[in-house]
């Protein structure tokens, strides 16, 4: 019996699976996002791990037996959140999580101070990501920088309160920007860019490994019998990843959540800082992956739904068959956007209404907008130098057949819609857990899911979404002057 945690941005969420790789329960319990500042987006620590007790009190109640029987832990979690402890392991401030956007210009400065920096790091330096977040600490409040002693990304924060051991993985060491991607190992440069050293750091594994074992009060506490092995684990999108068997070169999935993700899986280390592609490691030995993240996915839809006063399902579930595409143009920057502009300041917009637009027509150009933006970061992965034929869908969004139809279309591939079942990060993490505990492969325990549907682009509407694809491709330098 293997266990997944993934600590989501919303809630954290705990499978119980067993050695067939079925899913037997899940629990979750919800967490919230603190925004005390305009940009800034905080969750306290005590309440990550609050939550993941309580998921696993949940499983001890429903499925004791079963707990009982857990050889292994794997953990997914929400990438780029700085958890800062002190020298005994307390938490000096809020973490600052993925979607805090402070930090902007201590990202100009760390590129000033450290000019190798997009090599070492194979990534522009963005807000979202670790060390621009600890220069801002260190220029804002000093007081708090001196006492670091530690800085842990969020699931390595609950390793450290179910382990005792300060230990990452590649692929979320990867979206700190001090790791040098293509080594596979912190970077001193990096560190020293921001005033730390390897000191501060946790050490690293990669995610298919063991990073320590469970405390014997919690092994008491959940009425487990033997050791449990806690696996390196992933951050989400790559824990995501082997969740539907993705990890071999050239497998992708795309994830319409909250924000949108393109992944492709890579052989080697692939870098397009210009485009702002994050070129991370995957959760598996001498793998790699690229990732366009586009930051308001689904939250497009659901600020339409919001302001229009009609679910989300309902918006969607209205527009029938697409036989052509909007005339309006919805650009979705809402909260600014990472691939391929970095640039936080950026915002939405819509253009060429006209009198005759209604509900339906805005909520196509919504999702087409939003198809647009996969656009971009298929471009910027592609000018990488890598490519998918065709992709998984997940996610939230990818529940209307008419947004994967839009999506399809304008990427000119097809999507898969795997059959159902549990295939998530927490599902990715609890595969992590089996290949750590039963020193298994992760080819052979990443599976890929059955597909339940191929939705295939509509020859009609790729030709058409080329021509919208390049009015909207144009319109950001407009906004951007405007
Ligand atoms: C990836 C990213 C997000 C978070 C969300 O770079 O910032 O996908 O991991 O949890």
């Amino acid at each position: 019996m293997y266990l997944g945690i993934d600590l989501g941005t919303s809630s954290v969420k705990s499978v119980l699976m067993n050695a067939e790789q079925q899913v037997l329960a899940s629990a979750s319990k919800s967490l919230t996002v603190s925004r005390p500042q305009h940009g800034w987006s905080e969750q306290d620590p005590n309440s990550w791990w609050e939550a993941t007790c309580e998921t696993l009190d949940q499983l001890a109640a429903s499925h004791g037996v079963e707990l009982s029987q857990v050889r292994g832990i794997g953990l997914s979690g929400q990438m780029h959140g700085a958890t800062l402890l002190d020298s005994n392991d307390n938490i000096l401030r809020p973490a600052m999580l993925w979607n805090d956007t402070r930090s902007a210009e201590q990202c100009i400065e760390i590129e000033r101070t450290c000019p190798n920096s997009r090599k070492l790091s194979g990534n522009l330096a963005m807000p979202g990501f670790t060390a621009p977040k600890l220069l801002w600490v260190k220029q804002h409040e000093p007081e708090v920088f001196d006492k670091v002693a530690k800085v842990l990304l969020p699931k390595d924060y609950l390793r450290l309160c179910l382990t005792g051991e300060y230990v990452s993985d590649m692929s979320d060491a990867a979206g700190t920007l001090w790791l040098n991607v293509a080594e596979r190992d912190w970077s001193d440069q990096l560190l020293a860019a921001t005033s730390l050293t390897r000191d501060h750091m946790p050490s690293l594994v990669e995610g298919s490994e063991a990073s320590g074992t469970l405390r014997k009060d919690l092994q008491q506490r959940w009425g487990i019998k033997q050791s449990v092995v806690v696996a390196g684990g992933a951050g989400d999108n790559a824990a995501a990843a082997c969740g539907m068997g993705i990890v071999k070169p050239s497998e992708a999935f795309i994830s319409l959540g909250t924000s949108g993700v393109l992944f492709v899986c890579n052989d080697k280390f692939s870098p397009n800082t210009e485009n702002a592609v994050h070129a991370f490691c995957h959760a598996v030995p001498e793998t790699w992956h690229q990732m366009g993240v586009i930051l308001s996915a689904s939250d497009s839809l659901q600020w339409l739904s919001k302001i229009s006063g009609k679910s989300a399902k309902d918006l969607t579930s209205c527009l029938g068959e697409i036989i052509q595409p909007s005339s309006a143009t919805f650009l979705p920057y809402l909260g600014g956007e990472r691939t391929p502009h970095n640039d936080v300041d950026i915002r939405g917009a819509f253009i060429g209404l006209e009198h005759s637009h209604d509900l339906k027509a805005l909520t196509q150009s919504v999702l087409e907008g939003v198809a647009y933006a996969f656009k971009d970061c298929h471009k910027a992965l592609q000018q990488a130098g890598s490519d998918f034929e065709a992709a998984f869908a997940v996610g939230g969004g990818a529940q209307s057949e008419a947004w994967l139809k839009i999506m399809a279309s304008v990427l000119d591939r097809p999507l898969l819609i795997p059959e159902g079942g549990e295939l998530g990060a927490a599902f990715g993490a609890a595969r992590l857990a089996m290949c750590a505990a039963e020193n298994a492969s992760p080819e052979t325990v990443c599976e890929s899911p059955k597909v339940k549907k191929v939705i295939e682009p509509s020859a009609a509407l790729v030709t058409q979404y080329k021509e919208g694809y390049e009015r909207f491709e144009s319109l950001y330098p407009a906004l951007k002057k405007a």
